[in-house]
């Protein structure tokens, strides 16, 4: 069983994408998709084989990711049989056919070819999802507070889409992003854009208690911390020491000093006593939501995986839900889109815990023009960014 976290896909896609020296490395995209299986995902293997080839030109290692991530997103309709560099070619023709003209591929082939059968019993797959997850992901920074504009003019070829969230920055350029003085600086980080409604949607004010129980390497954290103006203070767990030693360094950079970082394996021993004004559940799920970005765990997640995920993550929220104050907030998030991660884990909390806590209506924000509810998906093909899913409570007083 595995889990997706969308921040590392976000990193090790950033140069996956735009310009393709088609052929400049022969027979080491070959070597990476053979090396790829469920324990070796294919933006581990990439990093480690880029990693290897010591005098790759930048612009030779994005066309062999652009190659690698290519395949796996076009698997659904090559041969499988025939051999690989044939296979690969056949995936770039159709990477460029559907660039040129999405609607080109029938509604009906995108439907049945770009996932596993198994995931039809957990969503309805349809023609505007599969296009989405077709077409190459963006890259989506976010800036401190009211600083968007700022940055957009250092950085160059970067957007700022204040109509769809405050502050995040659609980047278009080549440049690798971590060389950048306002990367050291904290002047911005890298988060998909539906990770930053996340944010939104758990509305933090500042001088709050929150606490961020699946916090892995911070970025929820780090945006909360923004979003409350590094006033109040956070707790940070997870059950992966090595995550939170991330979330230290990234907030520094960031200068996040509000918050404080605790291991928890989401059991009922809890790593503290305090009562929370808001409790932010961003669990560990099949990850269906980043396929876009990821699409080799398209063909490594199974149903069984689901099916795990969804008892990890009711036993989070039962487990943390306690520590909510009375009037407070607690807020579920997956990136994922399965019926049992999403609607069936809230129909579950919400059934265990009816004499506790209420729905909680979540809070407009400037992308959604649908009325406010107390559970909300975000499609790829509403943002552009990974596929999410958000639903709270409130505890009753
Ligand atoms: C979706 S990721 C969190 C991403 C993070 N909130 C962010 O925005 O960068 C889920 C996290 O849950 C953690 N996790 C997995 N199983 C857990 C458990 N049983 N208890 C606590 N944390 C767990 C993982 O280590 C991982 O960091």
């Amino acid at each position: 069983m595995k889990f997706r976290s969308a921040f590392q896909h976000d990193i090790s896609n950033r140069k996956s994408i735009r310009s393709a020296r088609v052929g400049s490395q022969p027979g080491l995209p070959e070597r990476i998709i053979a090396a790829c299986d469920a324990k070796n995902p294919a933006d581990k293997v990439l990093r480690e084989h880029l990693k290897a080839e010591r005098d790759i030109l930048p612009v030779d290692a994005r066309a062999v990711s652009q190659t690698v991530f290519n395949y796996f997103r076009w698997r659904g309709w090559l041969d499988l049989e025939s051999p690989l560099n044939q296979q690969i070619h056949k995936a770039r023709e159709l990477a460029a056919n559907f660039a040129a003209d999405p609607h080109s591929f029938s509604d009906a082939s995108l439907v049945e070819r770009v996932a596993p059968n198994w995931l039809q019993e957990e969503m309805e797959i349809t023609p505007a999802w599969a296009r989405a997850i077709q077409s190459e992901p963006k890259l989506w920074l976010r800036a401190k507070p009211g600083q968007g504009r700022e940055l957009c003019e250092k950085l160059g070829a970067a957007k700022l889409e204040k109509t769809l969230l405050p502050d995040a920055i659609h980047y278009k350029g080549e440049e690798d992003l971590f060389q950048r003085a306002e990367f050291h600086s904290g002047e911005f980080e890298i988060q998909d854009i539906a990770s930053q409604a996340v944010g939104w949607l758990c509305a933090p004010q500042p001088g709050e208690t929150w606490w961020d129980t699946c916090a892995g390497e911070g970025g929820k954290t780090l945006h909360l911390s923004a979003l409350m103006q590094n006033k109040g203070l956070i707790w940070a767990s997870d059950r992966a020491e090595w995550r939170l030693k991330t979330l230290k360094r990234r907030a520094a950079r960031a200068q996040v000093f509000n918050f404080r970082s605790a291991l928890w394996d989401g059991g009922a021993k809890l790593p503290t006593k305090t009562k929370f004004d808001g409790i932010l559940v961003d669990a560990p799920c099949s990850g269906v939501g980043t396929w876009q970005r990821n699409p080799h765990a398209r063909w490594t997640t199974t149903s069984q995986d689901v099916a795990e995920l969804a008892a990890i993550q009711k036993q989070l929220l039962a487990h943390a839900a306690p520590s909510v104050k009375p009037g407070g907030k607690l807020v579920f998030a997956v990136c994922t889109l399965t019926r049992s991660e999403t609607m069936e884990v809230v129909a579950d909390f919400s059934a265990k815990f009816a004499a506790e806590f209420e729905p909680m209506d979540l809070p407009a924000i400037p992308f959604d023009h649908q009325p406010a509810t107390a559970a909300k998906f975000i499609w790829p093909q509403d943002l552009g960014g990974n596929g999410m899913f958000i639903a709270g409570w409130r505890r009753k007083k």
